[in-house]
């Protein structure tokens, strides 16, 4: 009987694009949430109830897969805690290959080694894995980089710095090809766009691409906590968010890699492609 592919985070911005992906490429695909009677299952997908948070979840929805897409929640600063007893039921239920959803960078953020430890942690498992590791997403500058109900301001404390953003939309057609090919276990990829911009930039590339006005007025890092703290979100996420700015500003993301285009066989979506695409969201700028 065919096996499945079980895809964490898949209702998220890369998971819902890599879903659609795997079903048109003929594959199994059970599609891990919190709300599975939410998830639109007309596409074939099967939903299932999964939550980092309940490991009695974990079982169930593995049965079947012999691939796993791990995808970390963004502000989880030890996702080993719930990593470990996932990837052993992975090994149990017959999981034979991991894809991670890492980040661009883990291996130099010293003070918060916990996504560099969740790599080391699956190398260390015996299962086969393949580790993506992203550079900033676009999507940030619909939301995340923004004054709050304001999505024509972006407002990071990072001046002048420059660095790469890559589509998440890219992410997921990457993750769908390491999941398909073995050719791709074992590797550790590191993966961004092919233009490296400052926020000035990426402010003039929107407006002109999505038709809306656009500007960035970087806050101080003090006002930028004030604005996470005012969406509520915890202070250690804030911290965690500020050393990421501290790491722009240091010059980090300054960085363009051909993992994209060497795994697509195509140019990684530009940040004016990208504008286009998203276009009505900054049209509606004050949301
Ligand atoms: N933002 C960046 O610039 C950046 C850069 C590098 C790497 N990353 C990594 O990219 C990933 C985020 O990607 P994304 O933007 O596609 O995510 P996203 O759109 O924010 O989606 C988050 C997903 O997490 C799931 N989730 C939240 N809490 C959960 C829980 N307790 N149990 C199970 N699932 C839970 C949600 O699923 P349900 O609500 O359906 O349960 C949702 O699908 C993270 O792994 C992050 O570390 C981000």
């Amino acid at each position: 009987m065919s096996k499945s592919i079980l895809v964490t985070g898949a209702s998220g911005n890369i998971g819902r694009v890599l879903v659609r992906l795997l079903l048109e490429q003929g594959e199994l695909v059970k599609a891990a949430t919190r709300h599975p009677s939410q998830y639109p299952t007309d596409s074939g997908v099967e939903a299932v109830d999964f939550d980092f948070d309940q490991p009695e979840t974990y079982a169930p929805a593995m049965a079947g897969a012999d691939r796993l897409v791990l995808m970390p929640r963004g502000l989880d600063l030890e996702p080993c805690t719930t990593a470990s007893p996932l990837l052993e039921q992975a090994k149990a239920s017959g999981v034979r290959h991991v894809v991670l959803i890492s980040g661009f960078g883990v291996e130099r953020l010293v003070e918060y080694p916990g996504h560099f430890q969740l790599e080391k942690l699956l190398q260390s498992t015996g299962l086969e894995y393949t580790i993506l590791r992203p550079t900033w997403f676009m999507n940030l500058l619909i939301r995340g980089l923004n004054l709050p109900r304001q999505r024509n301001r972006l407002c990071p404390p990072v001046g002048e710095a420059r660095l790469s953003f890559i589509d998440t939309d890219d992410i997921a057609a990457v993750a769908a090809v390491c999941l398909t090919e073995p050719r791709h276990w074992g590797q550790v990829y590191e993966m961004t766009g092919d233009e490296i911009v400052n926020f000035d930039d990426c402010a003039e590339i929107i407006a002109q691409n999505a038709g809306c006005e656009m500007r960035y007025e970087p806050a101080t890092e003090a006002e930028m906590r004030e604005i996470y703290a005012r969406v509520g979100m915890m202070p250690p996420s804030i911290d965690y968010m500020m050393w990421y700015f501290a790491a722009v500003r240091a010059g980090w993301y300054e960085i363009v890699t051909p993992t994209v285009a060497e795994l697509l066989g195509r140019r990684p979506t530009a940040l004016a492609q990208f504008a286009r695409k998203h276009a009505p969201v900054w049209k509606n700028a004050a949301v």
